[in-house]
Parts: C-alpha cells; structure tokens; sequence
C-alpha cells in the first residue's frame, strides 16, 4: 500500500492523513471545500511545529511529512490511484452513504474501503457498495498523532483478508489496532458515552459542580481528562448523536442522552469549538469553569 486517500479535512481527517504521511505514506487529503483543505493543512503542520519543538521528529521529517500530502477539492481525482481509502467526513448517515455510492463507482474493485465512523453500522454504509466485503471501519481517537488505538471494526460482510491487511497496516502506523465487531457505538463508545452521560446527568442532579466530577474522575481514576471536559473536547453534538445511535439500535433507555445535554447542544453550547461547552474556552477564559447556569 502506498497511496491513501483521506476523505474529509477536519480534525479526524488532518489527524488520519498526518499520521499515515508521517510514516512514509502519500496521502490524497480530499475535501469538497478550499478553505478546510487549507485549514487541515495548516493544523498538520502546527502539530509538526509541535513534535519538532519537542525534539520527537526534526525538521527534514517535517517537511518530508507535508511533502507527502496532496490536496483535492475532486473526490474522484483524489481517489483514483488510492489502495485504501480512510472515510472521515462529518458524521452524518446519509452524507457517508453518498460518498460511499461514489466510491462503488471510482475506485478499483480491490481498493480497500475504510470509514472513520465512531457510530454509524459499517454494515449499513458497506450495503451500497457491490462489494461490501472490501468495506471496514477504522476508528482513529482524537488527537490522532498522538492515540495509540484503532478500534477495527468488522461489518458483517467484511472478509478476513481485509481485516487482516487492515490491522496489518494500523501497526504499521505504530497503532494498536483492536478488532470489534458491528454493533451500535462498537466497543470504544459503548462504554465511554454512557460514562461521559453519567457525569453531565450527576451535574443535571445536583449532585457536584463541573470542576468536581472531572477532578474526581482525573485525580481517582487517572483519566487524562474528566469526564465533561473530554465531552467538550469530542463535541457535545457528537456526543449526542452517538448516544441517540446507540439508544435508537439498542432501544434501551439506558443510552438516552441526559436532558440537559440535549439543552446544551441545542443552545449551541457545543464544547472546545463553540468556544463554550461545560467549560468556557473564549479569549482570557480558557477552560474556565461555566457557572452552575445550566444545572437543575
Ligand atoms: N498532534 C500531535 N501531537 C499532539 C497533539 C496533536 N494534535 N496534541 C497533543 N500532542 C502531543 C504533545 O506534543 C505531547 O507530546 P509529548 O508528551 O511527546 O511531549 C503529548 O501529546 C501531550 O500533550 P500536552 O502535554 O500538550 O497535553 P496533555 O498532556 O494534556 O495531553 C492529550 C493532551 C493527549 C489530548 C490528553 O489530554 C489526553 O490523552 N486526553 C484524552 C484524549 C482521549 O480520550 N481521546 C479519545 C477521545 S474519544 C474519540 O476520539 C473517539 C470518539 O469516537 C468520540
């Protein structure tokens, strides 16, 4: 394998094609949209600027790095040399499914088909693709240069030898690839959302303010970040969405995204990039602690 295609310029996106051209990869990074290429590219190399300051990879291998992405405002331009291509564009089932369609009719038969999905089936997204047996998930964690793990999730028709070429590949990138099978929010989010809905439902009741709950669950469990503070990081709307995935495939109430979550998303408090989730991330205020405003 040595040319991938990266669909979607956004966090996941930028994270996913700079990690696989730091390892020597050509990357295709495609995006219908000038401006998010530039952006994306701009985010890759301070994270270079990052890693160099740091003394983790020195200039040339900076430049080696950006030197292996290209950018493509054409999807089928993007894709058409591309071994594998690595789906991230925004999460949303019928935009996947479109791109996916598209992929049915501009790759080679044998071009591995991945999607960075943290909650759609990749049997539904493989289900309009001729052959979905080339079809897998690959779930990069944010921040992707940094995370160690690659959640590889099989669709039910996803045949052993790509799954195989696919773990293969992830451990090359210097991942650890886990194998899952497809079932809603797949093993990572079956277990992280519910958690993360606990903390904003003990905030919804009362029970400890923001600064509490994450310091509880940092300082007693050694979680890097607390609980609401890693949802403002994900964004409360993904965070909604995929607890509305999982409580719709399981319909088990135990999913259900706390009301005051719901408020959250739906008065645009949506975490670090609306500047204001639990915490307050505008100008003087970073990571400030957002007033009990919200609670019941
Ligand atoms: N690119 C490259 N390197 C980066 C980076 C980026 N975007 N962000 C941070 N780093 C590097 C830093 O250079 C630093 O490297 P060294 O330790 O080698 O010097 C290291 O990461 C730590 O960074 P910082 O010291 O600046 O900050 P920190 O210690 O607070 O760590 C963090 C930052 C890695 C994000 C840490 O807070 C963390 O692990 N948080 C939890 C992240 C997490 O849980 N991610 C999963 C989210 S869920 C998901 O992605 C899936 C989903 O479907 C919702």
């Amino acid at each position: 394998m040595k040319n991938i295609a990266v669909i979607g310029a956004g966090t996941m996106g930028n994270g996913i094609a700079h990690t696989f051209a730091q390892n020597g990869y050509k990357v295709q990074l495609i995006d219908i949209s000038e401006d998010s290429l530039k952006k994306g590219m701009d985010t890759i190399s301070k994270n270079l600027d990052r890693m160099v300051a740091r003394e983790k990879i020195s200039e040339e291998q900076k430049q080696e790095t950006l030197d292996n992405i290209t950018t493509y405002t054409d999807i089928s331009e993007g894709v058409e040399y591309a071994s594998l291509v690595v789906e991230a564009a925004t999460e949303n089932t019928e935009l996947k499914l479109k791109i996916f369609r598209h992929l049915d009719q501009n790759t080679a038969e044998d071009t591995i088909l991945a999607s960075n999905t943290s909650s759609i089936s990749i049997t539904q997204i493989a289900s309009v693709v001729s052959n979905p047996e080339r079809v897998i998930g690959m779930h990069f964690m944010n921040p992707v240069p940094v995370m160690k793990l690659v959640e590889i999730i099989r669709g039910y028709n996803t045949s052993d030898e790509v799954t195989k070429t696919i773990m293969e590949l992830s451990e090359k990138l210097n991942k650890v690839p886990v194998e899952v099978n497809d079932y809603p929010g797949f093993v990572a989010n079956r277990i992280l959302m519910p958690m993360i809905n606990e903390a904003i439902e003990t905030l919804y009741n009362g029970v400890a303010g923001v600064y509490e709950i994450d310091t509880v669950m940092k300082l007693g469990m050694a979680h890097p970040m607390g609980p609401l503070q890693l949802a403002d990081f994900i964004g409360l709307d993904v965070c909604h969405s995929i607890l509305e995935v999982m409580h719709e495939g399981f319909k088990n109430p135990k999913y259900a995204p706390c009301p005051l979550l719901t408020n959250m998303v739906r008065a645009g408090k949506i975490g670090v990039k609306s500047g204001e989730g639990f915490y307050d991330y505008s100008e003087n205020k970073k990571a400030e602690k957002v007033s009990a405003q919200f609670s019941s």
